[in-house]
């Protein structure tokens, strides 16, 4: 099929859900997205935050080929090796002691809910049902996730929605403290908000935050979806705070373009999961997990997270360097490892589409934020192409 050939089946059989980008991809290999008339464009997306490795990474084709031939799926009702090997691999980049697999990012932030309620009734004993989240966050599109995002615009026209979630200003701690009671369960943040913008919570208040969980009881989960799996130059973006949260959720990057997402937890909060108590037909399927277990083994064999920080640095100065030749195009360059907000000082639409003419695939968040969030792969040539066409594009030449 030619690309006007997708996009009108499209048009006749899809849901009316996306608003697609005006390109139809066909083949992907390493940074490179190809469109069936052979147009190439240099992918500074991932599938957003999904590909960290790059397309049709050559080790996770071996691996997807050999696991097919052995076993791809059986269901949680059986043992299997690939989910023992995974955990293993990914409780060891991290503090926290167990882990339940499932398909998504909105899944695992909805098991990381419903484990925070049940621990409280099941370990503590206590009626704590409420759930504080921040305004401008985004955390999934189910029923439960939607309520906690603190975006009206995803909510519209899905009530009534369910009980128990009360969203606070962005970094006020003030406003935290009041909204937290003998009701509150737990905290959920974004260390960084993606889709928000790629707004950072500010050092202090995460720790402000982490000391007042600690001292109430209430447990701290961070949604590391996004941010997760090397993004922001370390694995988990909240190690470079040394906080120890009790939940964190995972999604995303975990299988290098296969559907996974994660609930990690401490041993004490595993608790709140006992037999029974929830499940799920696909999660840590042996082919996903041999596959996310090699992502992983590859993130940390080619040092991917430092690569990350690396490029990261490099290019926050060549991007400041053109904020301050073109201030008044550039309100403010926010760069945590390979997670990049561009905010412009008026609406990006027309920057987004000047650069998409150009071969480069990023994406535009809160109308003035232009969001990388490229392969942790990507070359500096490759970065350094789009800082000029960047440039060339901001000052209208
Ligand atoms: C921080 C965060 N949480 C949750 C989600 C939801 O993940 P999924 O789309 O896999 O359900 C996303 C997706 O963008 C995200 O960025």
């Amino acid at each position: 099929m030619n690309s006007e050939d997708i996009k009108q089946g499209e048009a006749s059989a899809l849901c009316r859900t996306y608003a697609r980008y005006p390109l139809a991809v066909s083949r992907a290999e390493g940074t490179r997205l190809f469109t069936p008339e052979g147009r190439v464009y240099t992918d500074l997306l991932a599938g957003i935050a999904v590909c960290n490795l790059g397309h049709s990474h050559p080790e996770l084709v071996e691996v997807i080929c050999a696991q097919a031939k052995k076993l791809v799926h059986v269901s949680n009702l059986f043992y299997q090796e690939e989910q023992v090997a995974l955990a293993t691999r990914l409780l060891g980049t991290s503090h926290l002691k167990r882990v339940f697999f499932c398909n998504s990012g909105a899944e695992a932030n909805e098991g990381a809910i419903k484990l925070a309620r049940r621990y409280m009734r099941e370990g503590r004993g206590e009626e704590r049902f409420e759930i504080i989240t921040l305004s401008g966050s985004f955390h999934g599109r189910t029923l439960a996730t939607l309520t906690a995002t603190g975006q009206d615009k995803i909510k519209t026209g899905f009530g009534p929605l369910p009980e128990g979630f009360i969203t606070v200003p962005f970094a006020d701690l003030e406003a935290m403290k009041a909204a937290m009671n003998e009701r509150t369960a737990a905290v959920l943040i974004e260390m960084i908000q993606g889709e928000g913008g790629v707004k950072p919570l500010p050092q202090e208040y995460v720790r402000g935050l982490a000391a007042l969980c600690a001292e109430k009881g209430v447990l701290l989960i961070i949604d590391e979806i996004q941010t997760g799996v090397g993004r922001t130059g370390k694995f988990w973006a909240h190690q470079h705070l040394g906080l120890v949260p009790d939940i964190v959720t995972v999604a995303k990057g975990l299988a290098g373009g296969l559907p996974m997402g994660a609930v990690m937890c401490s041993e004490e909060v595993s608790k709140g999961f006992p037999p029974g108590s929830h499940g799920t037909t696909f999660g840590g399927n042996a082919l996903i997990s041999a596959v996310a277990d090699k992502v992983i083994e590859i993130i940390e064999r080619d040092d991917l997270c430092g690569r990350a920080a690396r490029m990261g640095d490099w290019l926050r100065g060549r991007l400041e360097g053109i904020k301050s030749r073109l201030p008044e195009q550039i309100a403010e360059v926010r760069v945590h490892g390979l997670m990049i907000g561009i905010e412009l000082t008026h609406p990006g639409a027309e920057v987004w589409k000047a650069l998409l003419e150009r071969g480069f695939v990023l994406n535009l968040t809160q109308d003035t934020v232009l969001r990388l969030l490229p392969p942790l792969v990507i070359t500096e040539e490759e970065l350094e192409a789009f800082c000029r066409a960047l440039e060339s594009v901001l000052a209208g030449k």
